[in-house]
């Protein structure tokens, strides 16, 4: 069978071992004593949950490849965690085997210096586990999605991108009464969104938006229900919508 480019790292990393002696040393479950697990879901979260399934983290981009896919095969036939977390710091450093101008993109040092070693030490400790993290780290990051419903106030309804970069909105309910209706959708991360909203007759989608833009739909509001959603490939399906009742 072919070896994809990411199990020819791997054999590359377990036989060199080069990484490994260049890392401090590690603890039993292969963290090393100076990663912060905690840290590293934050900022995996924040800098790649738009990209990236792992189910631990609970984050759903599907523009790059499924994390916990990724090493499961790995991981079954023996290769430590230590090593995977070495294959995830060098991809965080040298990621660029896309050309820079495709969408999927994956720009080199999202995350640098100690965050990278938390991020990696995260990635590795948790890829390929089912169910949820616990304790500090199962509260490390908000539920996305789960905030108060948003109520319009004259005339107006803020519905916020989730300002960590996952895809989701704050709120998956908001409500209106009938009439001119503006949706401000301001997204704080570094992630692009937009706000799309369709039904009874509507289909207005607002301008893509990223670090601190405001993606703005205006219509006008008859009674019934409207779905909201962000355009951008992959993030509806992830869970990025809502339903807005107008009565
Ligand atoms: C803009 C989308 C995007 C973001 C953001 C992103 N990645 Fe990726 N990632 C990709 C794509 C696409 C690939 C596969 C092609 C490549 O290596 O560039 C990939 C590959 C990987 C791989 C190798 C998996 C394999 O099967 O080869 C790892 C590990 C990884 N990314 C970790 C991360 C981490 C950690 C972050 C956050 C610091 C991150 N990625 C952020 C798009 C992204």
């Amino acid at each position: 069978m072919a070896r994809t480019p990411l199990t020819i790292r791997i054999l590359g990393l377990a036989a060199g071992g080069a990484l490994a002696a260049g890392l401090a040393a590690c603890g039993s479950d292969g963290v090393p004593d100076d990663a912060d697990l905690i840290a590293g879901k934050q900022a995996f979260v924040k800098a790649c949950s738009a990209c990236h399934v792992l189910n631990r983290a609970e984050t759903k981009g599907t523009v790059g490849p499924d994390l916990d896919e990724a090493f499961r095969r790995s991981l079954s036939e023996g290769f430590g965690r230590d090593t995977v977390r070495g294959v995830v710091l060098q991809q965080i450093l040298h990621p660029a085997r896309l050309p820079k101008d495709s969408p999927a993109y994956m720009p080199p040092k999202l995350v640098e210096g100690q965050e990278a070693v938390d991020v990696a030490a995260y990635v590795a400790s948790v890829a390929s586990l089912g169910g949820k993290d616990t304790g500090r780290l199962g509260s490390a990051v908000a539920a996305s999605g789960a905030g108060k419903p948003a109520v319009a106030k004259d005339g107006k309804l803020a519905i916020p991108a989730d300002p960590n970069g996952q895809l989701a909105y704050t709120t998956e309910k908001a409500s209106a009464t009938p009439g001119p209706l503006e949706i401000d959708s301001p997204n704080e991360s570094a992630v692009v969104h937009d706000i799309a909203v369709e039904g009874n007759g509507v289909d207005e989608d607002g301008e893509d938006v990223v670090n601190g833009g405001v993606s703005k739909v205006s219509f006008v509001a008859k009674a019934g229900t409207y779905e909201y959603y962000c355009t951008l490939p992959g993030h509806r399906a992830a869970g990025m919508e809502g339903v807005l009742t107008v009565k």
